[in-house]
């Protein structure tokens, strides 16, 4: 299953660059942000963001970094923690954990993954989360809606040391 996810991602990625030319790059999960990558560069309390929509579409690649040696998040789909499909990553003994979780009032719980491909990184006291996902059934027109968070533990549990609450416009 992972592999056939994988195998879509890197064709959808092949697409695109033969739309666009050798000269744009779309960019793939790897747990590095760097601000060419992205076609939005949005901050918000502290924490840096990047959104870009393939030209077809159908992919979102979203990215968070955070000065934090905890975990970092991003929510799609509502402005709020209720109805967020929500994303956390941390980094611990060089190994990165995910888990893929709906936001339920003020709390959340594992669903089954919907990203297409993740990845995270920690290095020199920022923490990176970078998330390829299907821009269907997130995508309200253009807009996409997203909420971003981080924390100072290396767990799933410990509440937020900063948020926000951001719409996206592609
Ligand atoms: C780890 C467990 C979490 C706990 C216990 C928690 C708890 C809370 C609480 C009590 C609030 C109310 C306002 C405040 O006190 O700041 C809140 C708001 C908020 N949280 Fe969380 N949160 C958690 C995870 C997350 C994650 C992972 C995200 C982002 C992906 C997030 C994003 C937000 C946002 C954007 C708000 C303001 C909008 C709203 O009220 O939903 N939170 N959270």
């Amino acid at each position: 299953m992972k592999t056939a996810f994988r195998a879509l991602l890197i064709a959808s990625l092949l697409g695109f660059s033969a739309l666009a030319g050798v000269s744009q790059t779309f960019p793939v999960p790897d747990g590095v942000f760097t601000d060419g990558e992205y076609a939005m560069v949005r901050e918000a309390s502290g924490m840096r963001m990047g959104f870009r929509l393939s030209v077809d579409g159908s992919t979102v690649l979203a990215s968070i970094t955070m000065r934090t040696d905890g975990w970092v998040a991003l929510g799609f789909g509502s402005p709020k923690m209720d109805g967020s499909r929500m994303i956390l990553a941390y980094v611990k003994d060089g190994e990165a954990e995910f888990t893929e979780d709906l936001g339920k009032g003020w709390s959340h719980a594992p669903i089954a993954p919907f990203a297409l491909a993740r990845a995270a990184t920690e290095k020199d006291g920022w923490t990176t989360l970078e998330v390829a996902l299907p821009a269907e059934g997130f995508l309200k027109g253009r807009t996409l809606d997203v909420i971003a968070a981080w924390g100072r533990n290396d767990n799933f549990r410990s509440k937020h040391s900063g948020r926000a609450s951001l719409p996206v416009s592609f």
